[in-house]
């Protein structure tokens, strides 16, 4: 909480610190009601800077209980001291600094810090967390060896854990338990971790490609244990990713990983010692979807591969935080990728982008990759410091190529192993291993807002050519005008009318940067000027193109195709991701047009589509994203006014169509896709699930047969991919009493796993069909919401306010007030995660003008509020600036 306004952080006032700080070590005795910790740290003046013997320390919410300087007690007059930080002066230049703290973990709801999470002790110290815990330098170009004690009965926390090695393991004469553990490689605090508590591991080990084992434990509460398997068996997939695709070895002896259930993201990358949130992490058939085993496969890479894109190479300051996320999405994506279908990956990818990312892109939090100034960094964990910075990342792979990538990267890590370094220096590494100029690709770092590219094609049937005209125009965000055209590869491809493949010349043969324009590898147009034409000839009939294959930009596209050429790229395009896009594109049209009218698939358009259904030879996990409609938040950012209630119209109407056309090849792709084979979270077999489980949806809203199916998947399935996707058919089929019905067996079957119960209440959140507010103010007020659990919060108005559109837009306002008010009870208790809950409600603008207004009246009221934290001011401020 604060008093007076907070202040924004400039990007050009980073300047290094006074001091470094070469050791610390830690020992924390850990005591029911409180923790005393006891920092002792070498400081070194910073010789790059004029002495000036003062050194202020980061801290909050600390009761300090005193400090020596080289063994001396500093009395409390030499000190100054505030709210957030601790100021010692007349410094010479070189001290130990003996610090000794006390703080409340059980006291702690906001979960940074030291806390308790159930019955355990944990930590999560990125970004600012670690001065929760003692005065220190709070930032990351502060690198230092860390040894840490931890003291407690060890009857309670029969497990105490930290970064690195255990090097010592005592118990002292009052029958207290001691553990040291050493970590040799320096790192800045954020990436420090504790745990301690009662807890059962699943120990694996892994050798590395030179030959050392490595062990691996992942620890959780006794009654997971049979929920390891998965993560352990990704971690070491990714381990050895690692090592084949970017020569990365591992470097301590041991890697463990925690579940906890308390937890404010997904998963953090504490060195050797990750910390999960128990979501992300824990699965078995039977309590995890298709979907979760996905997520955790993704996550579990994520956070190892940080170790090197993060960890062995960190970053300067916060405004780099993309140099570390941005790469490792990158990283984590191109794992996932091989582990399963690259093309259903990008679509995904492309989908969250579209509709997340874009619209934050639109919107009054709108930042850059690398941005210039924040209030809170908390609130800049954003999908586009890490969405939007793993796609720059992707287009320097796709304007280098695979090999110049590595090369890149492999100099990148051997320039700066053990530094704190800016995303330019990525950038250069990347340059000078391949002898590139990137200056004009850089504004993808500096620019924020969504480039938007416009396409005109025309075919001169005399000259056997096809003139390509691109123009590109970036719009102005908050505190940004003018922008400069940027650097966009633009893969592509010409169709003929066999719909096969054409050859390619391109004119001019070379770009102003003196790249190749298009080549048989890399497929790719370099676009850098505001407006450019580029001439393909010898083609003998006019082709049908398609623009930006793969996703190769993170731009909106205006490109005008006939919906005969939309069908025609969907059923015919070598590109996966863009016959998706092709679909998605005739998808959005029919939705857009059934906001006024009633709507009827076409004839031929039903020939497409139950040809795709049909076809053996493709993807089943493909062809399921090709027949899933666009989200309603995927068709508002195609809208220039929103009205949730017209879009919603719309895509009923639209599912209907396609149910009833295609009722009975849903009905027999089910009965194909249908097996009694045991279940393994594998990627064949979830393919299969995934356009099975597609199939079974659009039945079951077309007839009482795929219904009766639904209600008996429900109950005979031994996995929860098969009973999860019949529950929310049978929750959103219309039908009240099935609805309800089913959803009470569900939670009388499962009430206490909680993992599960999660999925249940957002399940219910997320309905437009279901979640109205009663239903979500009484699951508040369930036996199973916790207000001080993340997931629980994440599940029920997460759920409600991304998803449930129609109930959250509710024409009186009530959606907007029932948020409002949990973001005002957040604020106090849990800041980022009242912050992140803001998001929905900054959409404000974008709305017709009732909702508008009663959604900025609700922004305003959390405004008013006396006592915000930085986080909730930040994010209200700016929308409604
Ligand atoms: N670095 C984490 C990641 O892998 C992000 C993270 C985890 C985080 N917990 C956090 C960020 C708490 C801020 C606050 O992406
Ligand atoms: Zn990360």
């Amino acid at each position: 909480m604060r008093d007076a306004q907070p202040q924004a952080i400039y990007l050009q006032d980073y300047r290094q610190p006074d001091y470094w700080i070469s050791s610390t070590e830690l020992s924390f005795e850990l005591y029911e009601e409180a923790t005393l910790v006891t920092s002792t740290l070498m400081i070194e003046a910073n010789g790059n800077l004029p002495a000036s013997g003062s050194l202020r320390l980061d801290g909050q919410q600390l009761e300090l209980v005193s400090v020596a300087i080289d063994g001396a007690a500093v009395a409390a007059d030499a000190y100054q001291q505030d709210e957030e930080s601790l100021t010692l002066s007349g410094l010479g230049s070189q001290h130990t600094l003996t610090i000794v703290t006390r703080i409340y973990p059980a006291q702690n709801t906001a979960l940074e810090g030291l806390y308790r999470s159930g019955g355990m002790y944990c930590t999560q110290c990125e970004a600012e967390g670690f001065r929760r815990i003692t005065y220190y330098l709070d930032r990351p170009d502060v690198m230092s060896v860390f040894t840490t004690h931890i003291i407690a009965d060890g009857s309670l926390y029969p497990v105490m854990l930290s970064n690195g090695n255990c090097t010592s393991d005592i118990t002292l004469d009052d029958g207290r338990r001691k553990v040291t553990w050493q970590d040799p490689h320096r790192k800045p605090a954020y990436l420090f971790a504790l745990v301690a508590g009662d807890l059962l591991s699943k120990e694996d080990s892994f050798t590395t490609m030179n030959g050392r084992e490595v062990k691996l434990k992942i620890f959780v509460e006794p009654q997971n244990i049979d929920k390891t398997d998965y993560a352990l068996d990704a971690l070491k997939r990714s381990m050895r990713w690692d090592e084949e695709v970017y020569g990365r070895e591992y470097d301590l002896d041991i890697f463990m990983i925690v579940a906890v259930d308390d937890f404010n993201m997904g998963a953090m990358e504490n060195k050797g010692l990750n910390i999960f949130n128990s979501s992300c992490v824990l699965a078995n058939p039977a309590t995890a979807t298709d979907a979760a085993y996905q997520r955790i496969e993704s996550i579990v890479a994520h956070e190892y591969f940080h170790n090197w894109s993060g960890n062995r190479v960190t970053c300067r300051d916060w405004f780099q935080l993309s140099l570390k996320e941005g790469f490792t999405v990158f990283r984590d994506a191109g794992f996932s990728a091989d582990m399963n279908s690259a093309t259903v990956k990008r679509i995904e990818d492309a989908r969250i982008l579209r509709t997340v990312q874009f619209a934050e892109d639109g919107g009054p939090m709108a930042h850059p990759v690398q941005p210039d100034s924040f209030i809170e960094i908390s609130n800049f964990y954003t999908v586009t410091i890490y969405e939007k910075g793993a796609e720059v990342v992707g287009m320097i792979h796709k304007i280098l190529g695979a090999d110049g990538f590595r090369k890149g990267s492999d100099l990148y890590f051997e320039r700066h192993d053990g530094q704190a370094v800016t995303i330019y220096d990525f950038v250069s590494a990347m340059e000078d291993a391949n002898g590139v100029d990137l200056t004009r690709f850089k504004l993808w770092y500096k620019q924020a807002g969504t480039p938007v590219v416009s396409a005109s094609a025309e075919y001169r049937a005399d000259e056997q050519a096809l003139y390509l005209t691109l123009r590109q125009q970036c719009p102005d965000t908050p505190g940004q005008t003018g922008k400069q055209p940027m650097w966009i590869p633009v893969q592509l491809g010409l169709i003929d009318s066999a719909g096969n493949d054409m050859t390619v010349n391109v004119s001019p043969a070379k770009d102003s940067q003196g790249l190749e324009s298009w080549t048989a590898s890399s497929q790719v147009l370099h676009f850098t000027e505001a407006e450019q034409t580029f001439v393909f000839s010898g083609l003998t009939e006019k082709p049908v193109l398609s623009l930006f294959r793969d996703f190769s930009a993170p731009v909106k596209v205006n490109f005008e195709q006939s919906e005969q050429e939309l069908l025609f790229r969907l059923k015919h395009d070598s590109d996966g991701f863009n016959r998706w896009d092709a679909g998605q594109q005739l998808m959005l049209g029919w939705i857009l047009q059934a906001r006024k009218d009633e709507f009827e698939l076409s004839t031929e358009a039903q020939t497409v589509l139950s040809e795709l259904l049909a076809d053996q030879s493709l993807d089943p996990a493909m062809v399921s994203y090709l027949l899933t409609l666009p989200s309603e938040a995927y068709v508002a950012e195609f809208v220039d006014e929103v009205d949730p209630h017209a879009i919603h119209l719309g895509r009923q109407r639209v599912r209907l169509a396609v149910a009833m056309a295609l009722s009975e090849q849903f009905a027999a792709c089910y009965q194909r896709l249908k097996s009694d084979a045991e279940y393994q979270p594998e990627p064949q077999q979830m393919a299969a699930r995934a356009l099975k489980n597609l199939a079974l949806y659009y039945w079951s809203l077309a007839s009482d047969a795929g219904l009766r199916q639904a209600v008996s998947q429900f109950s005979k399935t031994d996995n929860m991919t098969d009973q999860m996707a019949a529950l929310m058919a049978l929750a959103n089929s219309g039908d009240d009493e099935l609805a309800q019905q089913t959803l009470d067996a569900f939670y009388q079957q499962w009430k206490n796993d909680p993992l599960v119960v999660n999925q249940w209440l957002s399940v219910q959140s997320g309905s437009s069909e279901i979640g109205s507010l009663q239903r979500v103010q009484g699951l508040l007020e369930h036996e199973a919401f916790d207000w001080r659990n993340p997931n629980k919060i994440r599940s029920v108005l997460g759920a409600f306010a991304n998803q449930a559109l129609r109930h959250f837009h509710a024409t009186d306002g009530s959606g907007y007030k029932l948020l409002a008010d949990a973001i005002i009870r957040l604020n106090a208790s849990n800041p980022q995660i009242a912050s992140r809950l803001i998001t929905p409600l900054t959409k404000w603008r974008r709305l017709v003008p009732a909702l508008s207004a009663l959604m900025q009246a609700e922004l305003q009221r959390i405004a008013d509020e006396p006592q915000l934290s930085r986080d909730v001011y930040e994010v209200v401020s700016k929308s409604l600036q």
